[in-house]
C-alpha cells in the first residue's frame, strides 16, 4: 500500500510570529499575477455569475486587483463587458477625433462641443498631422469665418507612441499644453493623450496596462468555445485570458493553452485549476503565464464530497508554488478563502495572489441584487459546476460540456455586505498587519519568513473567539 502523506487546510496552521521593525504602514503589498502583469494588492475576484462582471472588474483594478470576468454569457456579452473595463479610464486615446484644414471654425467649434472634446489634432488627406486646434485658439479667433488652417497651431508638439505617461505629462506641463499626439514614423496619428485624461486617472493604486487603461481578465473555457471568445475577448483588450477549467491537469487543458499561444503570442494566459507539482509543470509547459491553484476548497464547491479527490489547499499551494518557482511563474491560491488570515496564510505558503469568491460576493459591486430574508439581506452566490449554473449555460450557448457530470457545486446565498471597498479594506490591512508581525515589508519576504506551526484541534478552538 502507499504511504499517505498528510495534507493541510488553512484551519490546520497558524503563522509563527517572529522579531520585527515592521510597521504595517511600511509593507508594500505589490505582487505579480501572471507573468507580465503586475498588481497593487495581490486580490483577485474569482470568474464566477455571482462575483465578477465589469462591476466588480472596474472596481477591483482601481483598488490594485485584477477582476476575472466571468464566461457564463454570450461571447458577445463578455467581450463587452471587458470593453467597458478598458474604457473608463483610459489615458491614451486609442482613435482620437481628428478634423480637416477645409473646414470652417465655426463648424469646428460645434463640433468640439457635440463630442465633448476641447480640441482635434488637424490632419491633411494622408492622414498625417498638420496642426491643432483647441477652443482657445477658437475663443481668441477675431471671425469664426476663416478655415481651421487660418487658426490653427502648426508647430505641434508631439511624441512617439510608447512613451510614458510621467515623461507626457513632463511634455504637457512644460510645453503648457492640453494635448500631446502620438506620432507613427509617417507623421500619420497613432493616439492622443490630455492631460485631463492623465489628471483624472490619479488614482496611483490602480491596476493599469502601459497604455494607462484598467487592467481586465477574462475567462474563457476549453475546446469549441475557447478560441471565438478568446479572439473576441483579446479584441475588446482583456488583458489575460483565465483558462477555466475543473481539471486544469488535463489534455483539453494542455491543448487549449497551446492553441491560444499559438494564435495570440503577447496574451497573458491564467492555466487551472490545479493542485499538484506535475499539473503546474505541464501548464507551464505548455506556456501559461501563472497557474491557477484549488481543486475543491471553493465556498460552493461539492468536488471532494462528489468525487473524493482534492488536495486540502494549503499544501496544494505549498506544493504547487515550489514547482511554479524553478520557472519563475506565480502561482494564484484560488478558494477557500474564509477571512483574512486564510489570504495571509494562502501568501505565506507560495501564491503571488489569491482569487476571492464568497468573500466578495454579498458585495454591491456583485451582480445582482439583495434579496431580504427574515430581515436579513443576502445575495446570491453559486458554484458554477452547479445542476443550475450548467443548465444555464446549455440554454446560453448550448454548450453540453458539463450536461453530462454529476454537479460538483451548489447554489446558495451570502450576507450582503454593502461595499466591496470595506470588504477589501479589511483584507488588505490584515494582510499588511501579519507582515508586521513577520517582519516583511514586502511579499515575496513575507512568503521567504512565513514558517507555519501546526494547530491540535484545542488550538483552533483557542484560535476563535468566545464572546457573543
Ligand atoms: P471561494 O471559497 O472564494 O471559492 O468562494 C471560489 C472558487 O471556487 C471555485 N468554484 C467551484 N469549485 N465546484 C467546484 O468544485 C463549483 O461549482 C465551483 N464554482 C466555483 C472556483 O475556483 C472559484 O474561483
Amino acid at each position: 500500500m502507499q504511504a499517505i502523506k498528510k495534507g493541510y487546510a488553512f484551519d490546520d496552521v497558524l503563522i509563527r510570529p517572529r522579531y520585527s521593525e515592521i510597521s504595517p504602514r511600511d509593507t508594500v503589498v505589490a505582487t505579480r499575477f501572471s507573468r507580465n502583469i503586475k498588481l497593487n494588492i495581490p486580490i483577485v475576484s474569482a470568474n464566477m455569475d455571482t462575483v465578477t462582471e465589469w462591476k466588480m472588474a472596474h472596481f477591483m483594478a482601481q483598488a490594485g486587483g485584477i477582476g476575472i470576468i466571468h464566461r457564463w454569457c454570450s461571447i458577445e456579452e463578455e467581450a463587452e463587458m471587458a470593453r467597458k473595463v478598458k474604457r473608463i479610464e483610459s489615458a491614451i486615446i486609442d482613435v482620437p477625433y481628428t478634423i480637416n484644414a477645409n473646414v470652417m471654425t465655426k463648424d469646428a467649434s460645434d463640433l468640439m462641443s457635440k463630442r465633448g472634446v476641447s480640441g482635434f489634432p488637424v490632419v491633411d488627406e494622408k492622414k498625417r498631422v498638420i496642426g491643432i486646434i483647441t477652443k482657445s485658439d477658437i475663443q481668441f479667433a477675431k471671425s469664426l469665418s476663416v478655415s481651421v488652417k487660418g487658426l490653427m497651431t502648426e508647430k505641434v508638439i508631439t511624441a512617439k507612441r510608447g512613451i510614458s505617461m510621467e515623461e507626457a505629462k513632463k511634455i504637457l506641463i512644460e510645453n503648457r499644453i492640453e494635448k500631446l499626439p502620438l506620432m507613427n514614423e509617417d507623421r500619420t496619428l497613432s493616439g492622443l493623450i490630455t492631460l485631463k485624461d492623465i489628471n483624472r486617472s490619479k488614482n496611483e493604486n490602480a491596476a493599469k496596462d502601459i497604455k494607462g487603461r484598467l487592467l481586465v481578465g477574462a475567462a474563457i473555457g476549453s475546446k469549441d468555445e475557447a478560441l471565438p471568445r478568446a479572439e473576441a475577448l483579446v479584441e475588446a483588450g482583456a488583458d489575460v485570458l483565465v483558462i477555466d477549467i475543473a481539471h486544469g491537469h488535463s489534455k483539453a487543458e494542455i491543448e487549449t493553452i497551446k492553441l491560444i499561444r499559438k494564435k495570440f503570442p503577447d496574451i497573458e494566459i491564467v492555466g487551472g485549476n490545479v493542485a499538484t507539482r506535475e499539473g503546474v509543470r505541464d501548464l507551464i509547459r505548455a506556456g501559461a503565464d501563472a497557474v491557477k491553484v484549488g481543486i475543491g476548497p471553493g465556498a460552493a464547491c461539492t468536488t471532494r464530497t462528489v468525487t473524493g479527490v482534492g488536495v486540502p489547499q494549503l499544501s496544494a499551494i505549498i506544493e504547487c508554488s515550489k514547482e511554479a518557482k524553478k520557472y519563475h511563474i506565480p502561482v494564484i491560491a484560488d478558494g477557500g478563502i474564509k477571512n483574512s488570515g486564510d489570504v495571509a496564510k494562502a501568501i505565506g505558503a507560495g501564491a503571488s495572489t489569491v482569487m476571492i469568491g464568497s468573500l466578495l460576493a454579498g458585495t454591491d459591486e456583485s451582480p445582482g441584487e439583495y434579496e431580504l430574508e427574515d430581515g436579513k439581506a443576502y445575495k446570491r452566490y453559486r458554484g458554477m459546476a452547479s445542476r443550475e449554473a450548467t443548465e444555464d449555460k446549455m440554454r446560453l450557448d448550448g454548450n453540453d460540456e458539463n450536461s453530462y457530470r454529476v454537479p460538483e457545486g451548489k447554489p446558495g446565498k451570502v450576507f450582503y455586505k454593502g461595499a466591496a471597498n470595506k470588504v477589501l479594506w479589511e483584507i488588505v490591512g490584515a494582510l499588511r498587519q501579519s507582515m508586521g508581525y513577520v517582519g516583511a515589508k514586502t511579499l515575496p519576504n513575507f512568503a521567504r519568513k512565513a514558517q507555519f506551526k501546526e494547530s491540535s484541534a484545542a488550538g483552533l478552538k483557542e484560535s476563535q473567539t468566545r464572546l457573543e
